[in-house]
């Protein structure tokens, strides 16, 4: 009786540890290739291996990347891109094709088991794409049975912008103008298909809009003391991420679909940004994506706590820093790599290395926000070509932005290009700044608090209280 027990438990527990060497909850990592300096494919997945990921994400189908991917134990998640979106929707042809040209070739030497039909479509893309996602979803799937391909899930990620209301957690609800469009075939979907709400959580993001509500240890993991108790079901949160991903539980169950899982598409926190970001920094980095992964890891899994004892599948945001994503500085730093491709800071995405064995970080030095005046000028060694045309871009945008350079007037003297771009970028931002300009210009713009003016030529600031 003993003996049965026991064999039948050792089978039963090597039965448990086949699924779960397939359904793995070590983090997977998101390979962008926005950058004009980034390591080859095969490198990559080399420095991919240092970082002992389990799963790849990428944002096309890249024929190299998911060669250098063949015969590997990485399973892989592909995209569709959000341009092909209406077309494909209302062509199956078109969908055939696209499984035929982006998975047959690679597949089952690559271990393409995601297949994402867009990018954060709702928040990226305009209306008419909204409509097209859902039968743009059906036809991808069809098309794989299509070439009796069944192992792959279909999906779509989405950002936390598709809740009107994501507090307390269960208040969680889907957007009205996509609730019942969009939201609610696509979880039909992915019920009826047992596939995954494929969800981008940025805790960041939400810290760093309110810094002075929310505690910055509560956001990376790190909070002993604080919790936040949701009133209406009694669920004690003790971080932000749990917070955010359980507002989508809730917002899915309020649509009728209480068992659909979520895969973390995209997590992370910046290494760096702009001097008017707050709390971008390389200790704050390595400790929210330590103990991200940490969280996942943990044995038995411990899931959120509206989802307690669930595995949450993930990949981490991003493999490198991407010189060549536009925006504010943060969207260029979130890389665990840099493009030389050495470590940002020591991370181990198997959850195996102990904390004690990580060098110490670097201090965080910009926790608090910024104060006092920050300039935007040309950035060192930026290309003389492209400047000039950034210059008059700048100039032609906005009031006044450049006339303290016309001739005569105060900043006409010296006749430098750097000069004169730096006034034109100062004079842009101030007056863009409050409606989402950056301060970038392709990577021909970096902030200063350090003051640009000469003489009579006063450069326009941006002041921060
Ligand atoms: C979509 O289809 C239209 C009409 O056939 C075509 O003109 C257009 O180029 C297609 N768009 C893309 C992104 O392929
Ligand atoms: C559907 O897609 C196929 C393959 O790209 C193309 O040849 C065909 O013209 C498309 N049909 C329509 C109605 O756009
Ligand atoms: C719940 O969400 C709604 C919007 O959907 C909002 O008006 C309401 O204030 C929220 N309730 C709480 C308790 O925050
Ligand atoms: C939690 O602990 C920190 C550090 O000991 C302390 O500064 C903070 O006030 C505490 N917060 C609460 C809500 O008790
Ligand atoms: C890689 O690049 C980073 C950031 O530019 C730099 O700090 C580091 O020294 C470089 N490492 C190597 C091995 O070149
Ligand atoms: C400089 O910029 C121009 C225009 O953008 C481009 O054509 C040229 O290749 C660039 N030169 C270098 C050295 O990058
Ligand atoms: C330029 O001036 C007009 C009219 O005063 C104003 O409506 C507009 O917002 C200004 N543009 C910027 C970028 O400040």
């Amino acid at each position: 009786m003993a003996m049965g027990f026991l064999s039948l438990f050792v089978f039963f527990s090597s039965f448990v540890y086949v699924s779960s060497a397939e359904f793995s909850s070590i983090p997977g990592i998101n390979y962008g290739q926005v950058g004009n300096n980034l390591p080859s494919p095969l490198k990559s997945v080399e420095l991919i291996k240092s970082l002992k990921a389990k799963r790849v994400k990428i944002y096309d189908a890249n024929p190299e990347i998911l060669k250098a991917l063949s015969n590997t134990n990485y399973q892989v998640s592909i995209m569709v891109p959000n341009q092909l979106i209406v077309n494909v929707s209302s062509n199956q042809t078109l969908a055939n094709e696209w499984v035929k040209t982006n998975v047959l070739p690679f597949y089952p030497q690559t271990l393409i088991r995601y297949l994402l039909v867009g990018n954060e479509v709702i928040s990226s893309s305009p209306p008419e794409v909204w409509a097209a996602l859902v039968p743009a979803i059906r036809r991808i799937k069809h098309s794989l049975k299509h070439f009796g391909i069944r192992k792959v899930k279909v999906g779509t990620s989405t950002a936390m912008d598709v809740l009107e209301s994501s507090f307390p957690p269960s208040n969680g609800t889907f957007r009205s103008d996509i609730a019942d469009r969009v939201m609610k075939p696509l979880l039909q979907f992915l019920d009826r298909t047992k596939s995954f709400f494929f969800l981008d959580v940025y805790p960041y993001f939400a810290w760093s809009s309110d810094p002075n509500t929310i505690s910055l240890d509560y956001t990376l993991f790190e909070s002993k003391n604080i919790t936040v108790t949701d009133p209406a079901t009694g669920l004690v949160y003790h971080n932000l991420f749990d917070q955010m991903v359980d507002s989508v539980y809730f917002a899915m169950k309020r649509l009728g679909y209480p068992n659909i899982r979520i895969f973390i598409a995209e997590t992370g926190w910046p290494n760096g940004g702009d001097i008017d970001q707050i709390g971008a920094n390389i200790h704050n980095a390595a400790t929210y994506n330590r103990n991200f992964v940490k969280k996942v890891t943990t044995k038995p899994p411990v899931g959120t706590p509206a989802r307690p004892g669930s595995i949450l599948p993930s990949f981490i945001f991003a493999l490198y820093n991407e010189n060549q994503k536009p925006g504010v500085g943060t969207e260029r730093h979130f890389g665990l790599l840099y493009p030389n491709g050495s470590h940002v800071y020591e991370i181990d995405l198997s959850g195996k290395t102990p904390e004690s064995e990580y060098k110490p970080l670097p201090p965080a030095e910009n926790n608090k926000p910024y104060k006092g005046k920050i300039w935007c000028v040309a950035a060192e060694g930026a290309n003389v070509t492209a400047l000039s045309g950034a210059l008059s871009y700048a100039c032609s945008q906005g009031n006044k932005t450049c006339d303290a350079i016309q001739p005569g007037k105060p900043c006409s003297k010296p006749d430098s290009l750097v000069l004169r771009a730096s006034y034109a970028f100062s004079s842009y931002w101030v007056q863009f700044r409050p409606s989402g300009g950056t301060c970038f210009f392709n990577g021909l713009a970096t902030q200063t608090t350090k003051d640009p003016s000469y003489g009579s030529c006063k450069f326009p600031s941006v002041t921060l209280k």
